[in-house]
């Protein structure tokens, strides 16, 4: 997903990255490999490779499509000529689907927590504090459990106090009552206001002070917020809200499609935060999409949580995981592995205690993995490291010559010789990576593929298209594309003569990306002006949203991400060079670990 203003910006996960190496993630990877197997382990793939090269199709993904509005290119779903709105009937908001989804998953599995068994400091060499956790089993509430509590917070909140029509802020860490405290808001039509922390003070200052939250729900690690300043503020804590509500519970005030359920705050690229007003129609549309690119997706998927809620991409997953009755593991960036920061040594991370099938990440995340392994391996050298590069090599020749071969037996070989350890990091189960935030290079994605065995969905979309863009189709093996526009949106690029990009241009037609469609949000709260320059609603009555991104359709219409309207500075001379592009070129240079390219345009 492109990383651009207002998109799904990286920020808050990658400001921990830096404070807290993730390097750790793929440490601990131990010993690998079945000597024995390694001959008959590079004899029969040769073998089998023959049988399994077989042609490969061309899939048509994307169809083109007549649009009103400004001329362009767009595409929509190939296997949806009408835009999906919601994921059944009558779920047409967060409310109805949240109720409708608990009364049929009644008693399976919600809401995971782990259990605090112990908390302790360890002092590194240099002096440093280390938080450590012991963490148990992770306790669960079914969907009955779930519906009841965020019923009940509804109704609490009401006595508390909150007035009609007034707006509550949540800024917390991702976990169970985060989506109980939101579920229990919609219930009585209360917007929700969401700022994630690695903002700032001020932004969080200025969001909560613009939309005139009278309520504010946080987590108890976020005590430093100053509550004693604020004496004309009242504190309850949140099991006191549920007791409040459980004792008096009130009718509910359902909202409808076109409320707005989140004032969601993303960073602009200049000034303060905007505030993307996300209406209850965008969410379902976007969760009924998704629902339909994740294969097999059921009551048996556990979901491993730990990305911020606050963000559009962790908000609408969970909204998806809701609607197909999965159970939702609450975990965080930091406790996720078993050689995690947080993870006091000899004891499990989440990923191993929960055995997820489905996980977001953003491509950092990914990243370190990968850096992590191959660091390991290198260390470890020998036939260890041998195994490893043959194995690597032969499906990675598997995976681009036939994606069916990829799946047959050399890969079942290659999983236990090479890459059992590896798979044990995020679970043996895991299946499905969605992935999103910004580009996944090539390189990550073949590894997940490869040492985890788990596909990767990549996303693209932005906070203004609730998320709900394009993204890739699980049998689609190819890199650096994020596949078709969602069913629950059209895709148009425009041409951008000045940038050089138009939609006559060969062998593709680029232009900006342009989304249409039931997903694309309300506009910028209490910002009109800037709302009117990036949302326009066509003569057919559709929204559509200029991203700003500049993309390309491939014959299979299947989007790339090619470049970034802002990001192209023109020259003294006239010369209009890309920014992201040098950026790139310079990155890969083995000296170059982290860039920032900056242009002057006066001499
Ligand atoms: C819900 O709130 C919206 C404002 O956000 C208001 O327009 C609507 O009338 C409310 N609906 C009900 C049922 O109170
Ligand atoms: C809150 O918003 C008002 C305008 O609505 C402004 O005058 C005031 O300075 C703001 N306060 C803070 C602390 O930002």
């Amino acid at each position: 997903m492109a990383d651009s203003e207002g998109s799904f910006s990286t920020s808050p996960v990658l400001e921990k990255l830096d404070s807290n190496d993730y390097s750790s993630v793929g440490r601990g990877y131990g010993t690998y490999g079945i000597v024995g197997a390694a001959a008959a382990a590079i004899l029969i793939p040769i073998l089998l490779s023959t049988i399994f090269m077989g042609k490969k199709k061309v899939k048509q993904r994307g169809v083109p499509v007549e649009v009103g509005g400004e001329a362009g290119y767009a595409v929509h779903n190939a296997r949806h000529a009408e835009l999906v709105e919601v994921p059944w009937k009558g779920a047409t908001t967060m409310a109805a689907l949240f109720e409708q989804s608990c009364k049929k998953h009644l008693p399976e599995r919600f809401l995971g927590t782990r259990r605090l068994i112990s908390k302790e400091f360890v002092t590194a060499s240099d002096g440093r504090k280390f938080e450590k956790l012991h963490l148990g089993d992770y306790e669960w509430q079914t969907y009955g459990q779930v519906f009841d509590r965020a019923c009940n917070f509804a109704s609490g909140l009401i006595m508390l106090g909150h007035k009609e029509g007034t707006r509550a802020g949540i800024f917390a860490d991702t976990r169970a009552e985060w989506l109980i405290a939101f579920q229990g808001c919609f219930r009585q039509n209360i917007t929700v206001v969401t700022i994630y922390a690695s903002l700032g003070v001020d932004a969080l200052v200025y969001s909560l002070n613009e939309t005139q939250v009278s309520t504010l729900i946080y987590g108890e690690t976020t005590n430093d917020l100053g509550v004693s300043g604020m004496s004309n503020w009242k504190v309850s804590s949140f099991s006191e809200v549920e007791k409040l509500g459980e004792n008096s519970p009130l009718p509910p005030s359902l909202p409808t499609k076109n409320g707005i359920a989140f004032v969601m705050y993303t960073s602009g690229s200049t000034g303060q935060p905007k505030g993307v007003m996300i209406t209850h129609g965008n969410i379902v549309a976007t969760a009924a999409a998704v629902m339909t690119v994740i294969p097999k997706l059921g009551t048996n998927d556990v979901f491993l949580a730990y990305l911020p809620l606050a963000h559009v991409f962790e908000l609408a997953a969970e909204s998806v995981m809701l609607s197909v009755g999965c159970a939702i593991g609450y975990g965080s960036a930091l406790t996720l592995t078993d050689t995690s920061n947080k993870i006091k040594k000899g004891t499990k991370g989440d990923a191993s205690v929960l055995n997820p099938t489905l996980m977001t990440a953003v491509p950092a995340i990914l990243d370190r993995v990968r850096d992590g392994v191959l660091k390991k391996v290198e260390e470890k050298g020998g036939l260890a490291k041998k195994l490893f590069n043959i194995g690597y090599k032969r499906r990675l020749a598997a995976i681009e010559g036939s994606w069916f071969g990829a799946w047959g037996l050399e890969r079942m070989l290659w999983d236990v010789i090479a890459f059992k350890q590896i798979r044990a990091l995020l679970g043996v189960r895991m299946r499905f990576v969605l992935c999103g935030g910004a580009p996944l290079s090539g390189d990550s994605q073949r590894f997940t593929n490869i040492c985890m065995g788990a596909i990767i969905g990549q996303g693209y979309g932005l906070t203004e298209t609730c998320a709900g863009a394009a993204f890739t189709e699980w049998d689609d093996p190819s890199v650096g594309r994020v596949g078709p526009p969602l069913p629950c949106s059209c895709i148009k690029l425009v041409s951008w003569e000045e940038g050089g990009y138009t939609v006559a241009d060969k062998p593709m037609p680029r232009g900006e990306v342009v989304v249409g469609g039931v997903s694309v949000t309300a506009g910028y709260f209490n910002h009109q002006e800037k709302t009117k320059e990036v949302y326009k609603v066509d003569e057919r009555g559709m929204r559509w949203f200029y991203t700003g991104d500049i993309g390309q359709f491939h014959p299979d219409g299947c989007l790339e991400i090619i470049d970034r309207k802002k990001d192209i500075v023109k020259l003294q001379h006239g010369e209009y060079i890309s920014l992201g592009k040098v950026e790139a070129a310079l990155t890969s240079s083995d000296y170059v670990d982290n860039i920032m390219v900056h242009a002057d345009p006066l001499p």
